[in-house]
């Protein structure tokens, strides 16, 4: 910016080192927004949002939250999850259930829809990347793939009570 004798009067003076921080800090947010926006448009990187509204006070009363539990969409590839998280625990808190004739193999693609009809929970499935909040009137969506067969332990990640800890489960995942 030019400034004379006259001119500086009308401008505020901010000193240069100053002015460099400031340019340093809107470029940096640029940044932080072109790589948000890359990540979640152009890589499809994105934060579990609310697949739908629900009301928690009548959410049970219906399918498909009257049976929470697995779908089998395609036999050995997709799979839905339906979740339910509660003081305190979930339901169901073991995926398959033990006496269901349905197997989710490695390498399908499960979907879980998790809300809760208390107050907010979490849900995260160890040794994964699944981690995402349980809440009351939302249902929250996310897809992912096993690639190794085996069980997977799940947990709620939001304290939510004096029964907070025993809040988990496990998804058996077959070859
Ligand atoms: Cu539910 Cu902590």
């Amino acid at each position: 910016m030019s400034t004379n004798e006259g001119g500086e009067k009308l401008k505020m003076h901010i000193d240069p080192t100053e002015k460099a921080w400031i340019r340093a800090a809107i470029v940096v947010l640029v940044i932080f927004a072109i790589s948000v926006t890359i990540a979640g448009f152009m890589l499809g990187i994105q934060v579990p949002t609310e697949e739908q509204r629900v009301d928690p006070q009548t959410i049970t009363q219906e399918l498909p939250w009257s049976e929470p539990g697995v779908r089998e969409i395609i036999p050995g590839e997709k799979y839905d999850v339906y979740l339910i998280s509660r003081m305190w625990f979930f339901e169901p808190n073991t995926i398959p259930a033990p006496d269901s004739t349905i197997a989710i193999p490695a390498g399908a693609e499960v979907t879980f829809y998790v809300t809760s009809i208390d107050v907010q929970h979490g849900f995260k499935i160890q040794n994964t990347n699944v981690n995402f909040m349980a809440v009351p009137g939302e249902v929250s969506k996310l897809s992912t793939t096993f690639d190794e067969p085996g069980s997977y332990d799940y947990i709620c990640t939001e304290y939510c009570g004096v029964g907070h800890a025993s809040m988990f489960g496990t998804i058996n995942i077959t070859e």
